[in-house]
C-alpha cells in the first residue's frame, strides 16, 4: 500500500534576543562575538558558534577557510570539536550559530549545513539529551530547535553499522 507521509519539524521563533531565557540569549551573544575570530577571506561570510556544556562552560568556534576550499571547516563543527577536545565526556546542552557577511546584511537565521547536522546527531547521542540549537543572522528573528531531530529527519545512526 502506498502511503503519503509528512515529517513535522517543530521549532520556536523569537523576534528579539530578550525574549529568550537569559542563558540562551548569552549563548547567542557569544556566538556573535565569535564571528570576529572567523577566518573567511574567500566567502567573506563570518560564522560564529557557541556551545553550552552541562558543566556550565561555554566553548566558541568560528569558520576557518582555506585556499583549498574543502579543507576549511564550519563554525559549528569547530565549536563542537573544540568542546569535545577541551571537555571530553561532558554533555552539550545547547549550540548557537549566527552569521555576519561583509557583502550584505544577513537578517534571516543561518541554517547549519548537513555535515554539521550529522555531527550534532552524534553529539546529542553521546550527550544523552536533546541539543537545543539556536540560529540567527546578523539581526532578525531567532529560530530555536529542541533537538537535532527537527533539523535532520531520517538520520544516519551508528545502529545501522
Ligand atoms: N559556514 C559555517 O560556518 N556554518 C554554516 O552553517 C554554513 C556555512 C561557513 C563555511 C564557509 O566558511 C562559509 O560559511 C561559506 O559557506
Amino acid at each position: 500500500m502506498i502511503k503519503k507521509q509528512q515529517f513535522i519539524c517543530p521549532y520556536t521563533e523569537y523576534d528579539h534576543l530578550d525574549e529568550l531565557e537569559p542563558q540562551d540569549a548569552e549563548l547567542v551573544r557569544l556566538a556573535h562575538e565569535a564571528t570576529h575570530n572567523s577566518y573567511a577571506p574567500y566567502s567573506r561570510f563570518h560564522v560564529g558558534a557557541a556551545v553550552r556544556m552541562a558543566n556550565g562552560e561555554i566553548v566558541t568556534g568560528n569558520n576557518v577557510e582555506n585556499a583549498a576550499y574543502p579543507s576549511g571547516l564550519c563554525a559549528e563543527r569547530v565549536a563542537m570539536f573544540a568542546a569535545m577536545a577541551k571537555y571530553p565526556g561532558v554533555a552539550m546542552e545547547a549550540l548557537a550559530v549566527v552569521a555576519h557577511s561583509e557583502t550584505k546584511t544577513i537578517d534571516e537565521p543561518v541554517a547549519p549545513c548537513g555535515a554539521c547536522r550529522q555531527v550534532m546527531v552524534e553529539v546529542e547521542q553521546v550527550s544523552k539529551r536533546p541539543l537545543r540549537i539556536l540560529c540567527q543572522g546578523q539581526t532578525g528573528r531567532i529560530m530555536a530547535f529542541d533537538g537535532v531531530g527537527s533539523l535532520m529527519p531520517f538520520i544516519f545512526l551508528d545502529k545501522f553499522l
